[in-house]
């Protein structure tokens, strides 16, 4: 057999062409463009490529992006005090603070300051308990792409197990919450889980989400799982995901590429989450 290929990047497009109708949708209701102000803090070369790879989707839906770049040595308060500024602004609907943050920043602080109504990100406490409590006000992006995935390729999730491998804010946390929310039986894994690979193998669906290049193999594989690889690793200048290829290629019956299948969803739903920010706070609902 040879796993289904789940096309990411098709998916992505067909949102934001979605997205840039309700753009122009809002700009037509209001007489401006939904606006989106990114904030990169030193120059971590991966955050330079991904804050343009966003610049350039924003363009692209018709929603006004803008980098605020600040050098790596910007001190915590100058950081809050922009975003204060940003807080206040009127024209900007959608605040994201590009991560990593230079290790001096207390990007907890940073990260509680942005606004909730303009937390496209969805990192603030207020939106992480929303999502938590199933009542989201934001979907963070990686997650909510995912389960767009999930739901364009027709894969079920309701009842079924699934298996999310790590359990970072960004990702792992909020991946496992919505699958909850859908009804799957999730299990959150992560580097201290005994028995790892039998661990996967019981999942219908497995997010892996670890950071390691080809960490998931042929012994974390169910024969028959959708296999969902949030993987971003440069192994010798070539992007590669958490999860070997040819083992998945041999066992799953569906699974994500790497490029080409989280990372274009990642953004499309940043731009669909830039609009319903601008809408939530002119209009008082999405
Ligand atoms: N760095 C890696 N992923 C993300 C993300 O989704 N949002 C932000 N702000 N930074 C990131």
């Amino acid at each position: 057999v040879s796993a289904r290929l789940l096309d990411g990047r098709a998916l992505a497009g067909r949102i934001r062409t979605r997205v840039a109708v309700e753009a122009d949708t809002f700009r037509r209701q209001t007489g401006r463009s939904p606006a989106l102000r990114v904030f990169l803090i030193g120059d971590d070369p991966a955050s330079d490529v991904y804050v343009r790879n966003k610049l350039k989707a924003s363009a692209e839906c018709g929603i006004a992006g803008e980098t605020v770049r600040l050098p790596a040595e910007t001190t915590s308060a100058e950081i809050l005090g922009r975003l204060a500024t940003a807080n206040g602004d009127g024209a900007v609907d959608g605040i994201l603070v590009q991560l990593p943050l230079p290790p001096h920043v207390e990007s907890r602080a940073v990260l509680d300051a942005i606004d909730p109504l303009r937390d496209v990100d969805a990192f603030h406490p207020e939106n992480v308990g929303l999502l938590h409590q199933g009542r989201p006000r934001f979907v963070p992006c990686t997650p909510g792409g995912i389960l767009e995935l999930l739901d364009a390729e027709g894969i079920e999730i309701a009842g079924r197990r699934a298996v999310v491998v790590g359990r970072s804010e960004i990702v792992g946390k909020p991946m496992a919450a919505l699958l909850l929310a859908r009804n799957a039986t999730v299990t959150t894994a992560h580097s201290k889980t005994r028995d790892l690979p039998d661990v996967c193998r019981e999942a219908d669906i497995l997010v892996a989400a670890i950071g390691r290049a080809r960490f998931v193999g042929a012994a974390h594989l169910n024969p028959g799982v959708a296999v969902i690889d949030v993987g971003m690793n440069r192994v010798v200048g070539k992007l590669c995901g958490d999860v070997d290829e040819e083992a998945a290629d041999r066992i799953a019956a569906a699974r994500t590429p790497v490029p080409g299948g989280v990372g274009p969803l990642t953004i499309a739903m940043l731009m669909s989450n830039t609009v319903r920010a601008a809408r939530l706070r002119c209009f008082g609902s999405a």
